[in-house]
Parts: structure tokens; C-alpha cells; sequence
């Protein structure tokens, strides 16, 4: 009996010790507590924007303080102190140092403005595993004190303003055997390129290497033999720097696992080796934007059975589009425009890659054939994205009408007739049908309101301009210049529109200028240069415009005085019309004008002395200025000056030439481009 009470007893007594010791691991420790209020208190952070050390107090449990995680016995073990919008106060003695047994730190996506280094007291959080310092604008040498670091599996410091020089790469890596993944995209790490003495380095002590990111390093020349021992790599990013030295095979024969390679904009050379069709575990694969030449062998990418991602852009490869490519069923992207592709294509091919959402065959020489195509059988294509500019089409392919894409490029083709009304589909966001020889557009049509940008230059569109377009718009850029239109300039751009940039040059648009394009457009790009537009400037024009280009039109009256004080003007182009008056006072307001040419009309006025110190183009040729050329200011970045058939009088000595700055840059280049 007794002991029955006993063993009774005794499991009581377990249970609840287990019972408290249970709850007492998830309650941080009081220390630790006061040293997190501490860090709080230390650091320097916008309250507005901060989501997790704003909220940090006493009340509540602190290991479930967001950003905070302890372990078993309530030491935190990591912070997650990303987008917190910090800015200082993390000193070498900061308390952040203090939590020793910290595993995982990040203090990614802050604000330390390009004013802090990597604070040296990391180097005390010898447990940490995961250290992330990327995007939060520290500057200057990475300390070495990461080097002894040597539990970390994941570093990333990219996206700041820093430099590997002492210590370099090799010093810095040196003892940091776990690594497992290596961010250091924008690091400046000129010294990263074949030292005899140092070679080896990286490899041996990185086994288990499998993500290396080096996007924009400097790196240039041979790269150290130590790199190319990386044999585990799955994933690498080298993009953005000069690998004109390196041998694309070299890169595929030494990191047989890669599943991810991107490689755009290094100065590649040379042919894609065939072994890189060894590359079976390719996903990913960017080359874009370098000089690789060759043609793709028929065979090129059988085996790559995982490819997702193929970006070959702007590169020189030739000959015809391999047939293995449609055998890579899985592809979701494939990008090979801006090459030298030629041969003709069958569109039909497409349809063994039913999961293709990318599709970019423009600007090559190749002659897509669209047509023999059993349209329907397209209906199951996932296709948001299609562009096919520069493919020498002459009808718009059929099969479009079974998509429902986001964007559309035909751009400079030979397509004539109408724009039929199933091109605007539901979820279109971007249509460039620019340089082709299209007429009218099919009615009735309904622009999408997702629409943002819609290019219809240098065609035949002929008549009235009809675009209408839906109320809560999102479009912002408009260009139908080099077009046969006619008739009034009406647009029906709803009063809440956006619009950004609109072009309707070189047309042959009458009447005036009409009001709405005031309330349409936000601090913005006009161009209605090269019609026969008459009547005066609309003042609320002249309210909240960038670059404004009425040249070549008929536009009489005067240039109305009321730019505001914040005026942004840029650019003003009123060359060739009937213009009066006088160079509005309030022009002066326009602190950023750059380009002004008032030519070639009938103003009546003398030299306009305005306090612009970024203009760099005056044109006032063939007005009616007179008086004397006197100004007491100068004009730093001018560049071209053209006070041409006027009547002024005088000499031109009182303008201080010499602060002229501009002019003086040698060579005439500067100053082509002038009227
Ligand atoms: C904090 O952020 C808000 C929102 O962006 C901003 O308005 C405010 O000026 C910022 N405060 C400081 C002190 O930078
Ligand atoms: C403390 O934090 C909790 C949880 O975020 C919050 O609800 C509470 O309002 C905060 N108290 C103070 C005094 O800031
Ligand atoms: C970091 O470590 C050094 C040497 O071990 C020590 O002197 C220093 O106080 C530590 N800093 C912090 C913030 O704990
Ligand atoms: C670092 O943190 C940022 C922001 O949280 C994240 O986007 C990025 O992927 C992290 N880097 C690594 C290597 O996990
Ligand atoms: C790496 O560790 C070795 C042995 O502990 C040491 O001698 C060396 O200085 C360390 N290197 C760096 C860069 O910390
Ligand atoms: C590399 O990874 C393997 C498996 O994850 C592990 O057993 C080994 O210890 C690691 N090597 C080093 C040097 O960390
Ligand atoms: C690549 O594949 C070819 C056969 O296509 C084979 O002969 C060659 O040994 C492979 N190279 C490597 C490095 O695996
Ligand atoms: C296409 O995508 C679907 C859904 O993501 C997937 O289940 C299917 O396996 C993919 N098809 C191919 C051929 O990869
Ligand atoms: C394609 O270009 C290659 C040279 O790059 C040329 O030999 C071939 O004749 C061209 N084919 C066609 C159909 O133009
Ligand atoms: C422009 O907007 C103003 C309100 O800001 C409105 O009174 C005016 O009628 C609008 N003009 C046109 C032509 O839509
Ligand atoms: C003015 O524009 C008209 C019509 O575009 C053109 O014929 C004429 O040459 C231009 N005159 C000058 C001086 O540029
Ligand atoms: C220019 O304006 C002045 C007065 O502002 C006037 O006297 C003169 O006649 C005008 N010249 C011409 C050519 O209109």
C-alpha cells in the first residue's frame, strides 16, 4: 500500500516535473530578455515601417516575439531581423553580440546608407549558422572576423557596397568547411582572378559547396584553379562579369550537377560545347547577353529532360532552331530572340511543350510559319507570352485567338489589313504591333483594363483615331506616331488614366489641342510634334508635363506664363509653329529644363536670361528677339546655343563665355543632334 502511494506519488512528482521543465523550455530566459529589450533599445530603426521590433516588449512570452526563436533550454538562437528598415546602431559592443549562442542572424533588406561596415563583434557569434547581410547598404572591406565562423552552412552578403581584398575569398572561406551556400553577388572581388601562390584554396575547404552566386564581382581573367574543384555546385550565378576567359567548357565539364547555371552578360565567346548536353539535372540555364556563336546541332538538347528556363538572347548563334528543343516537354520559358537564328519555323511545333508560358523568337532570320497550323489545337497551351517581332509573318497567326496572353509582340513584320478584335483578349498587359502595315482595327474591340502599354507606331492606321479606352485603365504608355490618322485629335482617356508617355507624331491630326489630355496625363511625355494641329497651348497642358514636343504643327498665341513652381519640365520642343509673344517669366521655375527650342516661329521678345543651369540646347532661331545678348548667369551644360536670323543687337561680349563649360568639352560630338 505504502508503496503503491509512493510509486503514486513519485509519478506525480515526474509527471509534473516533466510538466514544468516542459513549459519552463519554452519561456526564454529572463537574461536573454533583457538583453533582447537591450538590442531594441540600441538600435536605430523607422517604428513606422518596422513589423517585428516595434512590437517587441514585456508583456508576453519573448521566444515568441516575432523575429525571435530560443532553444530547449531558452537561449535565442535566431534572429530574423530582415526589412526592419534598422540604420545603425549596431556597434562592434553592440548587445546583439552578446547572444553567444545565436545560430541563425538576418539583417537583410535594412537601410545602413552606405555609412557602416559589417560590424567586427560578428565575430563572437561562433555558433551562427546562417548569416544573411544581404541588401541592407553596408560598406567598405568584409571583416575578417566571418573567417572564424566556422559552423556557417549559409552565407550571403550581397546587395550592399562592400569589397573582398584583405581578407580576400580564399582568406575569407579558408575555415568555413560547412559551407553550403556562398551569396556575394555585387562583392567587389578584383582579386579573384589566378594567383599562383593562393590557388588552392576554396576547393579543398569546401566540399560541400552547392550554391555560389557572384552576379557582378569584377571577376575577370582565368579563374583560379581552386574554383573549378567546386565539383558539388548545383547552383551558379556568374552573371554581370568579364569571363571572356573562361571556356564555356570548361564551366560544364567541371560541375557535372548543375541544375542551375546563369551566365548572362560575361563576355562569353566560342560555341556551346556538345558536352553540355551532360548536364542532365539543368533547370535554369541564363546566357543571354554575350557573343556565343554556332549553330545548335539537331541533337543539342536531348537528355536535358528537367529544362524549365533556356535563355539564349543577344548572343550570335545561327542556323536552324534544333528539333530537340520540342523535345523538352517540361520547358516553361525559352527565350532566343536577338540572334541570327534563320531557316523557316513551323509554329506547330509548340504544341509538344504544353506547359511553355515564355516564348521569344524575335530578331533573327528566321521566316515563322504560322501557317498550315490546325488552330484549335492549340486551345491547351498555357502561353502568356509570345513574341515574334522581326519573324517576316504577314497575317497574324490564327492560333493567337485560342490564348489568352498577357503579352504580344509582332512588331516589324509585314502584317497589313485590320487589327482583328480577338488580339485584345482578357488579360493582355503589354501589345506591340509597331512597324507593320496595318490599317484599321476591327470593331467592335474592348481593351482590356489590365493593358499598360500599346505600341501601334509606323503603320497605315488610317481615319480617326479610335482607341477607346476603359475607365480604370492602367495603360501609361501610348505610341500611334507614323500613322496615316486624320480628323480632330480625340482620345477618350478616362479622367483617372495614367498615362505617361503618348505619341501621336507624324499623323496627320487637325484641329486643337483639346483639354482632356490635361486631366489624362501625369508628369509625362507628350508628343504631337508633325501634324497640322492648330489654335493655342492649353495652359493646364503646361501643369504637370516632362517633355512636351508640339513641333511642326500650326500653334498660334502665346506660350501661356504659368509654369508652376514645382515645375518638372525636361523637355520643350515648339519648333515651327505660329507661336507670339514673350519666353514666359515662369519658366524660371523649371529647375531640371534641359532641352528648349522655341525656332522658327513669330515671338517677339529679348534674350531670356533664365536662372536654368541644366539646360544644354537653346534654340531661338528665326524669331523676332531683339535688343542685346546681356546675362549675368551662366549656363554650365549648354551646349548648343542658336540665336540665329533674329534682330538682336549689340556684341556678344557680356556673356561670360568661359562659364560655359560645356562648349568647351573637346570634340564636336557633343554637338551634333542640334536643329
Ligand atoms: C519612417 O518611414 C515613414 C514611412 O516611409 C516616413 O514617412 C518617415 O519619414 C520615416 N521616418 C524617419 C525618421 O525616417
Ligand atoms: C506589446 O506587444 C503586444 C504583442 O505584440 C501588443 O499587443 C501590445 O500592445 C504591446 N504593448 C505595448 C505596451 O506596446
Ligand atoms: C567579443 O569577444 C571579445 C573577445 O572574446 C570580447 O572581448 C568582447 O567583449 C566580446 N564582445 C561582445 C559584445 O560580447
Ligand atoms: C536573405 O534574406 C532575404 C530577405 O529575407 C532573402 O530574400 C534571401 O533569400 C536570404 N538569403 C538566403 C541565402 O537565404
Ligand atoms: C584557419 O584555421 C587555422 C587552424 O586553426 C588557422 O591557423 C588559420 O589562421 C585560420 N584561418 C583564418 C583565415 O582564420
Ligand atoms: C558534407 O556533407 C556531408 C553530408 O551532408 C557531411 O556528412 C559532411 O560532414 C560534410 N562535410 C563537411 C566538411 O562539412
Ligand atoms: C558527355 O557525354 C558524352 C556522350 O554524349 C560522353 O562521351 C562524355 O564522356 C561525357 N562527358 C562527361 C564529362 O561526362
Ligand atoms: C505541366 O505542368 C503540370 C502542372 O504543373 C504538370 O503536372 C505536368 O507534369 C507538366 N507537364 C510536363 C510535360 O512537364
Ligand atoms: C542559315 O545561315 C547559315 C550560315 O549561318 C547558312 O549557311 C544557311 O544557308 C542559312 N540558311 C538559310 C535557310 O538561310
Ligand atoms: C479635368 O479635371 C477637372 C477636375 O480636376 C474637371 O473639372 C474638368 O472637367 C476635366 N476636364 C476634362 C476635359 O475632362
Ligand atoms: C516646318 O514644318 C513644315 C511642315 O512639317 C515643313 O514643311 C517646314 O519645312 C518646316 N519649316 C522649318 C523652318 O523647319
Ligand atoms: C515687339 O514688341 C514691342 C513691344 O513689346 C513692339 O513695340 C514691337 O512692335 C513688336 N515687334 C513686332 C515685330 O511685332
Amino acid at each position: 500500500m505504502l508503496s503503491n502511494l509512493m510509486l503514486l506519488f513519485i509519478s506525480i512528482l515526474v509527471s509534473s516535473f516533466i510538466f514544468t521543465t516542459h513549459s519552463y523550455n519554452n519561456k526564454c530566459l529572463r537574461h536573454q530578455e533583457i538583453l533582447l529589450l537591450q538590442l531594441k533599445d540600441e538600435l536605430i530603426f523607422n517604428s513606422s515601417l518596422s513589423t517585428k521590433l516595434v512590437r517587441w516588449n514585456e508583456s508576453g512570452e519573448c521566444c515568441k516575439w516575432h523575429g525571435v526563436e530560443c532553444d530547449a533550454s531558452g537561449y535565442v538562437v535566431s534572429l530574423q531581423l530582415d526589412g526592419e528598415a534598422i540604420s545603425g546602431g549596431v556597434g562592434d559592443s553592440s548587445s546583439l553580440f552578446r547572444f553567444k549562442y545565436l545560430q541563425k542572424l538576418n539583417l537583410a533588406y535594412n537601410d545602413f546608407g552606405y555609412t557602416h561596415h559589417i560590424p567586427k563583434g560578428i565575430g563572437n557569434l561562433t555558433y551562427l549558422t546562417h548569416l544573411n547581410l544581404s541588401n541592407a547598404g553596408f560598406v567598405g572591406q568584409v571583416p575578417s572576423e566571418i573567417s572564424s565562423l566556422t559552423r556557417l552552412a549559409s552565407l550571403d552578403i550581397s546587395a550592399n557596397s562592400l569589397n573582398l581584398e584583405h581578407p580576400n575569398l580564399e582568406m575569407l572561406v579558408q575555415n568555413l568547411t560547412e559551407l553550403r551556400e556562398l551569396h556575394l553577388d555585387g562583392v567587389n572581388m578584383s582579386s579573384f582572378h589566378e594567383r599562383k601562390s593562393q590557388g588552392h584554396i576554396i576547393s579543398s575547404h569546401l566540399p560541400n559547396l552547392t550554391t555560389l552566386s557572384m552576379v557582378g564581382c569584377g571577376l575577370y581573367g582565368p579563374l583560379p584553379q581552386s574554383f573549378w574543384q567546386l565539383h558539388s555546385l548545383s547552383i551558379l550565378r556568374l552573371d554581370e562579369n568579364d569571363l571572356s576567359a573562361v571556356a564555356l567548357h570548361d564551366l560544364v565539364s567541371n560541375f557535372p550537377s548543375l541544375a542551375t547555371l546563369t551566365l548572362s552578360d560575361c563576355r562569353l565567346k566560342g560555341c556551346i560545347p556538345s558536352t553540355f548536353a551532360n548536364l542532365t539535372k539543368l533547370i535554369h540555364v541564363d546566357l543571354s547577353h554575350n557573343s556565343l556563336t554556332g549553330s545548335l546541332p539537331s541533337t543539342f538538347f536531348e537528355g536535358l529532360s528537367n529544362l524549365f528556363h533556356l535563355n539564349l538572347m543577344a548572343n550570335i548563334f545561327s542556323g536552324n532552331i534544333p528539333q530537340s528543343l520540342f523535345a523538352l516537354p517540361s520547358l516553361l520559358e525559352l527565350d532566343l530572340s536577338y540572334n541570327q537564328f534563320n531557316g523557316t519555323f513551323q509554329l506547330d511545333n509548340f504544341r509538344s511543350l504544353p506547359n511553355l508560358t515564355l516564348l521569344d523568337l524575335s530578331g533573327n532570320s528566321l521566316s515563322v510559319d504560322a501557317g498550315n497550323v490546325n488552330s484549335s489545337s492549340y486551345g491547351g497551351l498555357q502561353l502568356k507570352s509570345l513574341s515574334l517581332a522581326s519573324c517576316n509573318l504577314s497575317k497574324f497567326p490564327d492560333f493567337i485567338k485560342h490564348l489568352d496572353l498577357k503579352a504580344l509582340n509582332l512588331a516589324n513584320n509585314q502584317i497589313a489589313g485590320e487589327i482583328p478584335s480577338w488580339v485584345w483578349g482578357t488579360q493582355l498587359d503589354h501589345l506591340d504591333l509597331s512597324l507593320n502595315l496595318l490599317t484599321d482595327m476591327q470593331k467592335p474591340y474592348h481593351i482590356p483594363a489590365c493593358l499598360q502599354a500599346i505600341r501601334l507606331e509606323s503603320n497605315q492606321l488610317k481615319g480617326e483615331l479610335q482607341l477607346s479606352i476603359p475607365v480604370e485603365s492602367q495603360l501609361h504608355y501610348i505610341d500611334v506616331a507614323n500613322n496615316l490618322l486624320s480628323g480632330e485629335l480625340q482620345l477618350h482617356i478616362p479622367f483617372i488614366s495614367d498615362v505617361r508617355y503618348l505619341s501621336l507624331s507624324h499623323n496627320n491630326l487637325n484641329g486643337s489641342i483639346p483639354t482632356f489630355l490635361c486631366n489624362a496625363t501625369h508628369p509625362s511625355s507628350l508628343d504631337l510634334s508633325g501634324n497640322i494641329l492648330s489654335g493655342s497651348i492649353p495652359p493646364c497642358l503646361l501643369a504637370n508635363i516632362f517633355a512636351l514636343d508640339l513641333s511642326r504643327n500650326n500653334i498660334s498665341g502665346n506660350i501661356p506664363d504659368i509654369f508652376p513652381m514645382d515645375c518638372g519640365l525636361n523637355y520643350l520642343d515648339l519648333n515651327n509653329n505660329t507661336l507670339e509673344g514673350k519666353i514666359p517669366k515662369s519658366l524660371e521655375h523649371c529647375k531640371w529644363l534641359e532641352y528648349m527650342n522655341v525656332g522658327n516661329n513669330m515671338m517677339n521678345d529679348t534674350f531670356p536670361c533664365m536662372r536654368t543651369s541644366t539646360l544644354r540646347v537653346l534654340v531661338l532661331h528665326s524669331n523676332g528677339f531683339h535688343g542685346h545678348v546681356r546675362c549675368h548667369i551662366s549656363w554650365p551644360n549648354l551646349q548648343i546655343l542658336d540665336i540665329s536670323s533674329n534682330h538682336f543687337s549689340g556684341s556678344l561680349e557680356s556673356i561670360n563665355f568661359s562659364s560655359w563649360m560645356a562648349m568647351e568639352l573637346p570634340g564636336d560630338e557633343k554637338l551634333r543632334g542640334g536643329p
